[in-house]
């Protein structure tokens, strides 16, 4: 699948010739694939108001793949002949490579890629290529055309989704052991390890790796047969186009073949949980590289300075993805509003589909592709989250937990703690700093034992259980995922 940015330009540079075009009373007269029943040219601005070319073009390989596979069932079926088969492909190979070198050209008259390459292809093979539309419309074209590009993207996607996994199973193992203040309401709550909570950052995008590989299986059916909405007369064979196109198999109603985007829909919804995912862990990046947090260190290259104040390293990449995440929960409505009064079967209301699928992929592959190579060169300061989450009376609930294991009901631990921790802040020591005479103040349950639980470490160790934090359980977690990834 080609790069959104190498696309991006050369479509940006179309629409600005084409909204530049002074509006002539009528528009060229090209219309040879339609045109029959016309009797006067399309309006020289709703030619350009209705044409899809400067956005559809991407799907061009979709496209000829699809037409190569109709072909070749034509040809199974009797109803092309060996010979016309091979002249169709031959013509359709030729004009991908024209297209793929950029000698291409497309034009707006011929409305969306579709009739751009069957005409070219007309024009390059003769007569023979005006038979590739044989039983075969542009809906169900275009309903396979779609289907096919989203597939190829989910894919790539999920590539760099697993090569972004990859990287924070990786890491959560190289800080196993790193300890970091644990945080409910952003209040240090508990001290956990930073692999654990790398950990669970590689849980959310493991629930959207598997929502994306359901919505794939979900849209892998095959429209193409559909035609313009009712099936076609011809004998086609469904199957064959289907298996040829590596779909599944074929779609069960033809009206619905046509009409349905749910699988847009579902992909920019998995799409906008995805974002919602990286958002919440730029969010917390971006405050781990500020001056207040200080635990970690994004490298220079995944940064930028500000053009008055010298000192400034500002983590622009999680920002931006960040609010990124915007525009792809805006596709998200737009889709389904786009869908939501249509009645059956095509409309031309779907082919406003296109710019929001294609920008929500685009957006969807340059963030997990920023995340996969920008998160093995996170750096930690082990330190200063190590004193974080001293700070804050982390292991407050280990003493408490100490005082239930000597007898005590918790909620009278959780009182005697309470005041504990008051005297700690009155007197700017941390619990393990109050001595124990300190300490037996509060109850005379407390003995010597009690340090051994008011460490840093201890705390984390001693939550030893499948999803707990301490290292042990980190490791084994890292190396559970690890056997996961590797059967993808
Ligand atoms: N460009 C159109 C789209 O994107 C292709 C299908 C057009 N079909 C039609 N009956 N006008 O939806």
């Amino acid at each position: 699948p080609q790069s959104g940015h190498a696309i991006i330009a050369p479509l940006i540079s179309l629409r600005v010739i084409l909204m530049s075009q002074k509006d002539k009373t009528s528009g060229t007269d090209t219309h040879t694939l339609w045109g029959g029943r016309f009797s006067e040219p399309t309006d020289a601005f709703v030619q350009r108001f209705t044409a899809s070319v400067s956005f559809d073009q991407r799907m061009y390989n979709q496209d000829i793949n699809g037409s190569i596979a109709h072909a070749r069932m034509l040809a199974k079926a009797g109803i092309l002949t060996d010979e016309e088969q091979q002249a169709i492909e031959n013509g359709l190979e030729a004009i991908r490579t024209d297209i793929r070198n950029g000698e291409f050209t497309w034009s707006v008259e011929l409305e969306d890629v579709h009739m751009n390459i069957e005409s070219a292809l007309t024009q390059r093979i003769g007569p023979v290529g005006k038979k590739l539309h044989t039983g075969r419309s542009r809906n169900d074209q275009v309903a396979t055309d779609i289907r096919l590009y989203v597939r190829d993207e989910i894919d790539a996607l999920a590539s760099d989704l697993i090569r972004l996994q990859y990287a924070l199973v990786d890491l959560a193992e190289k800080e196993a052991d790193t300890i970091m203040p644990g945080f409910t309401h952003l209040q240090t709550a508990q001290p956990i390890t930073l692999g654990h909570h790398l950990l669970a950052w590689n849980e959310m995008l493991d629930r959207d790796y598997s929502r994306l590989m359901d919505c794939r299986r979900r849209l892998n059916v095959s429209p193409l047969g559909a035609a313009a909405l009712a099936g076609t007369s011809f004998p086609i064979d469904r199957h064959y186009t289907a298996e040829l196109l590596g779909f599944d198999a074929p779609t069960r109603n033809s009206l619905d073949s046509v009409s349905d985007r749910d699988f847009a829909i579902e992909l920019a919804a998995c799409g906008s949980l995805l974002m919602t995912h990286l958002s919440r862990f730029s969010e917390e990046l971006v405050l781990w590289t500020s001056a207040q947090f200080d635990f970690i260190d994004l490298p220079d290259r995944f940064c930028t300075g500000s053009s008055i104040m010298p000192q400034k390293k500002n983590p622009d990449v999680p920002e931006l993805v960040r609010g990124k995440t915007g525009r792809v929960n805006g596709h998200l409505v737009s889709l389904l509003t786009l869908m939501k009064s249509q009645p059956l079967a095509y409309n031309k209301d779907n082919q406003e589909d296109k710019e929001p699928l294609f920008d929500l992929l685009d957006t969807l592959r340059d963030c997990v592709k920023a995340y996969a190579d920008m998160v093995p060169a996170i750096e930690s300061k082990r330190d200063n989250m190590y004193q974080s989450a001293k700070k804050g009376y982390a292991t407050a609930t280990d003493l408490a937990d100490y005082l239930v294991k000597k007898g005590m009901a918790f909620r009278d631990a959780h009182e005697v703690v309470g005041k504990s921790v008051a005297y700690g802040i009155e007197h700017k020591k941390d619990l393990s700093e109050l001595s124990l005479d300190e300490l037996k103040a509060f109850s005379d349950k407390i003995e010597d034992d009690v340090f051994a639980v008011l460490t840093l470490e201890d705390s984390v160790q001693a939550r030893d259980h499948i999803g707990g934090t301490a290292p042990n359980q980190v490791r084994a977690a890292a190396a559970n995922y690890r056997i996961l990834l590797q059967q993808r």
